[in-house]
């Protein structure tokens, strides 16, 4: 048998293009002892709330430590149900929400749940890569759908990516890597296309505080009359961004239905039992903290204002991004590729920024499900990533070193 026939599925699937970045980084700290400034890794510099970490401590001082069922506690679950009406407009029970270990796995459970053989998903051209590998791990065949000015989603090209084989839409809002936020004008247009197709919708909320122009919408909002059986928006959201609690893993999802909670509990059961228990304690006393998460989105919108008009004087940036924690940077004008580009900035400045071809990925699927090539899209080659959810210190300094770079690459006509 042959190297490519006793390849898994999973083993032909691209690793997300941000371990290399995060390596090289490592590797030239290491090389140099001097620190790198990390402008290629999303991690808050603001801590969690203290309180959240002595709700941790007391669950497990107070044996609160046994298995929850699939979905997590129910106290959890009903003051989620709550959040998510007061916050999000959107009337929901507490049987339809699951509690996870991050929304990343709830998404990857979600897209496991969904999942039939050959059914295609729409994913944005630019999309956070782990969407792309939980895709394509549940089997789904995905279609991209071109974004417009901003990096917004356009009604036409969603349209135009739309087949017979079409079973769901993936929306990001406030989106990774782009920034950019949908309003409701878009997500109804979004949803007529769906009730039209048969669409599922899939909306990851992982920014919904970041919002810096207008207000986030929660796309299940929208819905927020109909009965359940003619629902079709599933939502996820994260702890890890409002509340910088990234490494405590705790997610939720939002079923629209019974049938679609079923299957997701069949997927949750066989995958995780339940969700850490301390965790979940944790995450009730986080839902108490919505002071903290208002000041969280303040200091990264100032990030924002300070540091990012610089970049777009300097012709590297369209826009400012609407909401999240980065901006897409297109190298463009100084003439080099984003590689080229991200690898000087690292050698000569200590700047890691992560170049976005990884973002922009074509997976040629083979007929069993097996990756056989995935180029990047030829039009990502120049484009950078870059987190503005730092220390406002070490984005200034990075920012500088980045505009630096970019002004002597320049000229030089791109010569590195
Ligand atoms: C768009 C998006 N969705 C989901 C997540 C997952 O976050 P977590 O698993 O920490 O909840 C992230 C994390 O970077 C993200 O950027």
């Amino acid at each position: 048998m042959g190297e490519i026939s006793r390849t898994s599925r999973a083993g032909t699937i691209p690793p997300s293009c941000l371990h290399e970045v995060f390596r090289a980084a490592e590797d030239r700290e290491r090389a140099t002892g001097r620190p790198v400034i990390k402008l290629h890794v999303g991690e808050p510099y603001f801590p969690p709330p203290r309180e959240v970490a002595l709700a941790v401590e007391h669950a497990v001082h107070h044996g609160q430590t046994a298995y929850t069922s699939a979905e997590g506690m129910s106290a959890l679950r009903e003051a989620l149900a709550v959040k998510l009406e007061t916050e999000n407009g959107h009337r929901t029970s507490p049987d339809r929400v699951f509690v996870t270990p991050g929304s990343c796995q709830g998404l990857a459970a979600l897209f496991q749940s969904l999942a039939n053989r050959g059914d295609e998903l729409l994913l944005p051209e630019l999309h956070w890569p782990i969407h792309l590998q939980q895709v394509l791990l549940a089997g789904f065949r995905p279609v991209f759908y071109a974004l417009g000015p901003g990096y917004r989603p356009r009604l036409d090209a969603i349209r135009a990516a739309i087949t017979p084989r079409t079973r769901a839409v993936l929306i990001n809002s406030p989106a990774n890597p782009t920034g950019a936020v949908l309003g409701t004008e878009l997500m109804e247009g979004i949803l007529e296309l769906a009730r039209e197709h048969d669409l599922q919708i899939i909306s990851d909320e992982a920014y919904e505080h970041f919002v810096y122009e207008g207000e986030h919408v929660s796309f299940a909002s929208l819905e927020h009359g109909l009965p359940e059986r003619e629902r079709r928006v599933f939502s996820t959201f994260t702890f890890s961004k409002s509340l910088a609690m990234t490494g405590y893993r705790l997610g939720y999802v939002v079923t629209p239905n019974a049938a679609a909670a079923h299957a997701l509990r069949v997927v949750q059961e066989a995958s995780i039992i339940g969700p850490s228990t301390p965790v979940q304690y944790a995450g009730l006393t986080a839902l108490k903290a919505r002071d903290s998460a208002r000041e969280n989105a303040r200091m990264v919108r100032a990030n924002r204002d300070r540091a990012l008009p610089a970049l777009r004087d300097a012709g590297l940036l369209g826009e400012l991004p609407q909401g999240g924690w980065y901006a897409v940077l297109d190298l463009g004008p100084v003439g080099v590729d984003a590689d080229t580009f991200a690898a000087g900035l690292l050698e000569k400045y200590d700047v890691g920024v992560a170049p976005a071809a990884g973002f922009a990925l074509r997976p040629v699927v083979s007929d069993d499900g097996r990756i056989l090539s995935a180029d990047p899209a030829p039009d990502s080659r120049t484009l950078v990533r870059l987190a503005f959810c730092g220390d406002p210190a070490e984005l200034d300094t990075g920012v500088e070193r980045l505009l630096a770079h970019a002004a002597e690459l320049r000229s030089r006509g791109g010569d590195p």
